[in-house]
């Protein structure tokens, strides 16, 4: 499973990505907003970190005015991946970007026949919100299952981003489920790496080496 930043700030990014363990980062206009500056800008600085898929939202709601905008995101950087919303404007979008070779990140998906919808249009990758759903007591993890499922029914080469994630075990359950990819803010992905036996299994070792007299391996 590949693993993405949902963030757009450019230090966490940077400082994060220094684990090799980071495949690419998600943006949407919320995260840049908080960000501040120039969003191309941000954007560019970003793909230089992290030589992955970047993902920039349009914010254009209309078919011409999404595609211009998706074409004008997809010149900052070969990394950049098009998020596009999912509606009727959205899909007719999709299909245009796809076949010009943009590749299209369907956002704001709430239920599998939306993803499979996108799919159908030509998306590169689908973003179920898990999180969202979760916030009005709906199981987000639900239609990560059904969409996976559906996917391998009919062989859909489109990959399926778990978005909107809240804490660590919604990651357990992407890779589980068999996502392609989950994008989580920096504070998930930090709390993915610690384990307090981890720390505490580390101090010891440390302290028996200590108290044995032995010092730095040279
Ligand atoms: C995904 O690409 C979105 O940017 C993101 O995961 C939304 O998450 P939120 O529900 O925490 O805003």
């Amino acid at each position: 499973m590949r693993i993405f930043l949902d963030t757009a700030n450019v230090d966490e990014i940077r400082r994060l990505a220094a684990t090799g363990v980071i495949d690419g980062v998600t943006t949407n206009p919320t995260l840049l907003a908080q960000q501040g500056g120039d969003p191309l800008a941000v954007l560019k600085e970003i793909c230089t970190i992290v030589q992955g898929d970047v993902s920039a939202e349009v914010v254009a709601t209309q078919h011409e005015e999404m595609i211009a905008e998706a074409r004008r995101l997809a010149a900052l950087d070969p990394h950049i991946v098009v998020k596009i919303p999912m509606t009727a404007e959205g899909l007719r979008s999709i299909r245009v970007l796809s076949r010009e070779g943009i590749r299209v990140n369907t956002t704001l998906i709430f239920t599998p026949i939306q993803a499979l919808l996108a799919a159908k249009a030509g998306a590169y990758i689908v973003s179920p919100f898990v999180g969202r759903l979760d916030d009005i007591a709906h199981r987000g993890m639900q239609v990560i299952r059904q969409t996976v499922a559906i996917f391998r029914n009919y062989q859909v080469k489109t990959q399926v981003l778990v978005a909107s994630i809240r804490h660590p075990l919604h990651v357990l359950e992407a890779a589980r489920l068999g996502a392609d990819i989950a994008t989580m803010p920096t504070k998930v992905f930090e709390q993915l790496l610690k384990h307090p036996l981890t720390d505490i299994g580390l101090e010891r070792f440390l302290k028996d080496w200590q108290s044995a007299g032995y010092g730095r391996i040279l």
